[in-house]
């Protein structure tokens, strides 16, 4: 994707100077990143780095030690999860949880309860056009789909409460290649319909692809901040990426077959 050279102007993320710390020892010390209206934001690094730890300050899943997240202008610092979804914020957690008992449908009204405590039926429509193989399976139960339909089922539940802002944490996660090409390019075309997106990723080449803009973190702080193709192209990345002895599995493979 072209970057242009320009973040846009109007912030809709803006996280400052945050520190997390489980018990007594901290691990996001001091972050502070935005996402701008309209902008798919990238957050890569290896394992252990603190980026799910930073994505549930964010969405109040753990409390901050310090330092503040606005949304919209809105300081939801100390703000519930619950208040937080309702201000427009939804995240993705990792590893594509879904529940198994309950079929596709039930799943997606599950995604609308904090929005309406009964369940929203007519926003099922819209989810089942973005993804039609959704709409194939909407009453088998969760349990019986591959896992890359659960994990669009997984993002169809975040969508459908219509957020401002789609936060997906390592939506890849033991994906087959074609699948996460399939997942990156919904959340590309959300992200043109107008839905900010805040991703976290390990497939680095694949998530630059999609992504306006990124932030690397390395041990609970913020190591590189830039465009798509100027991360791409500094050492700092594959320095992170290639070097080192800690990488995962995942992490080793910057270099991707296109
Ligand atoms: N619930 C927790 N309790 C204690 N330590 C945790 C907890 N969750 C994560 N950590 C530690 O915090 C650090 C950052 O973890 P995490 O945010 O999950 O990293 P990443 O998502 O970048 O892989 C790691 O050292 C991890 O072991
Ligand atoms: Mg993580």
């Amino acid at each position: 994707m072209n970057s242009p050279r320009q973040r846009p102007a109007k912030a809709l993320l803006e996280v400052r100077d945050v520190h997390v710390a489980y018990g007594k020892a901290e691990v996001v010390h001091g972050i502070s990143m935005e996402v701008r209206a309209g902008e798919f934001v990238v957050i890569l690094g290896r394992n252990g780095a603190g980026k799910s730890t930073l994505l549930h300050a964010i969405s109040g899943l753990v409390a901050k030690r310090s330092g503040s997240v606005h949304f919209e202008g809105k300081d939801l610092s100390a703000a519930s999860p619950r208040a937080i979804v309702q201000a427009g914020i939804v995240q993705v957690l990792e590893g594509h949880r879904v529940f198994h008992t309950l079929s596709v449908e039930d799943n997606l009204l599950i995604g609308t309860y904090a929005h309406a405590p009964r369940g929203d039926r007519s926003k099922l429509e819209r989810i089942y056009t973005l993804f039609p193989e959704l709409a194939e399976r909407r009453h088998q139960m969760a349990s019986r789909l591959s896992g890359g339909q659960q994990q669009i089922l997984a993002v169809g539940q975040g969508v459908i409460g219509e957020p401002r802002l789609l936060i997906l944490d390592e939506p890849s996660g033991g994906l087959a290649p074609i699948v996460i090409d399939r997942i990156l390019t919904v959340a590309a075309d959300l992200c043109r319909s107008g839905l900010a997106i805040l991703l976290v990723e390990q497939l680095v080449e694949k998530a630059l692809r999609h992504a306006h803009y990124g932030y690397l973190v390395e041990t609970g702080g913020i190591a590189a901040a830039d465009f798509s193709d100027g991360l791409r192209e500094g050492d700092l990345l594959q320095r992170v990426f290639l070097g080192g002895a800690a990488t995962s599995p995942q992490s080793t493979t910057f270099v991707e077959p296109a």
